[in-house]
């Protein structure tokens, strides 16, 4: 997510700027850049790399003004780069705007800019909305965002301001946040709270739809139609550490219940104006990929389990032959690898050096290479021939939850690719599968708003030094994932084994201290979970079961169950993830562990 922040007041603008961005750190950004009007005309400076780059540019900038925009990016179209790095202007370089978002349509909007003569600098999405304000522009800056923002589809905060109107700045959102900060004599519009909270504690809260339009002395809230808009002023609270978290104890809490935003934000853009389904970045020609009879993945940790979903996905829609492995032991085999294998890496960091080796490798073997990455620009994109990017956002807590849930939508949305361009699934079975996947969110927002039971699990069994997750077929994964997200944030011995394998062995360690916990919703599966359980019960050892919502017959057998919303077999691994996430959440919590940066860890692994 991109840091924003506008300001129009008495005082210098360039300050207030830096002090904002400075602020919006946290959410983590690859570039950075202000612009401001200085009385004659728009100033912009813009540097690749962090703020500090920013600043000493800075020290050498000597426009000077009182109204100003300032972004740091978090790259979604376009590598981080200068060029690519925010404010954008339009061709006459009289509008300024900074995004944050996903434009769905920017190739569409982009191709008639051009064919109309506009002039881009950059390889962004965002760069469309400064040359459609351009010409929108009729003397009503405010009016020219609204008329222009009507033709854009999807999520969208931005702020911009106009050289032909200096002293206004205006701004809208639509899914990503923006809020106004209201000053004494000046106004702030910055995409979360920190941006000005050192400035002013009064704040609008923009909504889906809002458009603004800010003067130092005051602003008027219109819809993008026009009409009139009121929005409540609240008083914030001044904690400016609970303000980065946006209010939640932990980013860790905020990124799990950020999941609905981050599968649709991942899933934006994938369809094209007649809906079916594309990936631009993929790059690897379809006669190729009609050729490959074969997938490897490979990864590392919490990517690892998503690749592992991916498999189950290829062999039961493509019936394609896909393996996988740790990325650490595939560079070590010597798999038979040619051009009729396709090596998909799956990475949120896009750095993991393992990963990155076994891409070499691959490569070097004369596989074709996919990866799945979160982060633009990243050096594995760039070792790759195709990419598909998860568009979660910046990921603060060091254990991987909201990332793990786009990896999976990734893997979704490469299995639907491959059947659409080899011929392994009809256009119709693609269509339907992607109308399930939009809905998605839907169901994580269920999932997400009643954790009350998740929470007194973990108050039962926040004391247990050992926990034994089982799954079976496509939820065996989502078992190894509990496993570590509870290893790696509560220090608790925790494994996560395929259900069947428990009577090899695992079974000698059940006891009345050692809960089991079980994954079992109503798939083909399910009468072989139920037998799981009642073994565990046999041997005196606590078993908590994750169920489909209106499963009573499992009640009877477990000692807790968590239910899930119904959803077809190959989705419950989406439904079910938050919960493992949230139980783990929650144990580490009242065991007093630090979940953000659990010890001994690092966010990325660029070591082998
Ligand atoms: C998971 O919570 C960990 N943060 C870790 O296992 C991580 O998934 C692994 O290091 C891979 O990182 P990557 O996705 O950036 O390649």
């Amino acid at each position: 997510m991109c840091g924003i922040i506008g300001y129009v007041g008495p005082r210098e603008a360039v300050g207030v700027l830096l002090e904002g961005l400075r602020r919006l750190e946290y959410r983590g950004y690859d570039s950075a850049g202000v612009a401001l009007y200085d009385g004659s005309g728009i100033r912009t400076l813009k540097t690749e790399g962090n703020l500090d780059h920013l600043e000493k540019a800075l020290a050498r900038f000597s426009a000077r003004g009182n109204i100003g925009i300032g972004h740091t990016r978090w790259a979604t179209h376009g590598r981080p780069s200068e060029r690519n790095a925010h404010p954008h202007l339009d061709c006459k370089e009289e509008i300024a705007v900074v995004h944050n978002g996903i434009i769905e349509n920017f190739r569409e909007l982009k191709g008639g800019l051009l064919a109309r003569g506009h002039i881009f600098r950059s390889e962004t999405d965002s760069e469309v909305l400064a040359h459609l304000i351009e010409e929108n522009l009729h003397g009503d800056l405010f009016a020219a965002v609204q008329a222009s923002l009507r033709q854009v589809k999807g999520a969208f905060a931005l702020v911009c301001f106009s050289a032909q109107e200096p002293g206004i700045m205006v701004g809208a959102r639509m899914e990503s946040p923006l809020v106004l900060g209201v000053g004494e004599g000046e106004m702030f519009l910055g995409s979360a709270v920190p941006a000005f909270l050192k400035s002013t504690s009064r704040a609008v809260f923009l909504e889906n739809g809002d458009v603004v339009r800010v003067a130092q002395e005051g602003y008027l809230i219109k819809t993008l139609e026009g009409e009139d808009v009121q929005r409540e002023e609240v008083e914030l609270p001044l904690d400016i550490d609970a303000a980065e978290k946006g209010g939640y104890p932990d980013f860790m809490l905020k990124e799990i219940l950020e999941q609905p935003v981050a599968w649709g934000d991942t899933l934006r853009g994938a369809r094209d104006a007649a809906g079916a389904l594309v990936l631009p970045d993929f790059n690897i020609p379809e006669e190729e990929l009609r050729g490959v009879r074969r997938v490897s993945f490979v990864a590392c940790g919490t990517a690892y389990h998503a690749g592992l979903i991916g498999r189950y996905i290829l062999e039961s829609w493509m019936r394609l032959p896909a393996e996988i492995d740790i990325a650490s032991e595939f560079r070590y085999r010597e798999p038979k690898l040619g051009p009729e294998t396709l090596v998909v890496a799956i990475s949120q960091s896009g750095e993991t050096a393992d990963t990155l080796a076994a891409v070499r490798g691959a490569r070097a073997a004369g596989a074709r290479v996919v990866c799945i990455v979160n982060t633009v620009g990243s050096l594995m994109t760039r070792e790759s021939d195709g990419v598909i990017y998860t568009h979660a956002g910046p990921e603060i807590g060091v254990a991987a939850t909201k990332t793990f849930l786009a990896q999976i939508a990734g893997v979704y949305l490469l299995g639907l690719y491959l059947g659409q361009v080899c011929g392994g699934l009809d256009g119709a079975f693609v269509r339907k599968t992607l109308n399930t996947l939009e809905a998605i969110p839907a169901l994580l927002e269920e999932v997400l708003h009643d954790t009350a039971c998740i929470e007194e699990c973990a108050k039962r069994y926040y004391q247990s030094e050992d926990f034994l997750f089982l799954g079976r077929n496509i939820n065996y994964p989502v078992a190894m994932e509990g496993a570590l997200k509870l290893k790696e944030i509560s220090y608790v011995h925790a494994e996560g084994y395929p259900a069947g394998e428990m009577k090899h062995g695992p079974i000698a360690l059940l006891h009345p201290g050692f809960p089991v916990l079980v994954l079992a919703p109503r798939d083909r599966v399910y009468d072989k979970m139920l037998s799981n359980l009642q073994e565990i019960k046999a041997r005196g050892a606590p078993a908590l079961a994750v169920a489909t919502r209106g499963d009573e017959e499992i009640a009877e057998v477990a000692d807790q169950v968590l239910y899930v919303p119904e959803t077809e077999a190959a989705f419950y691994p989406v439904v079910i993830s938050p919960v493992l996430q949230l139980f783990a959440y929650y144990i580490a919590k009242l065991r007093g562990c630090n979940v953000d940066q659990p010890r001994n860890l690092a966010k990325t692994v660029t070591v082998e």
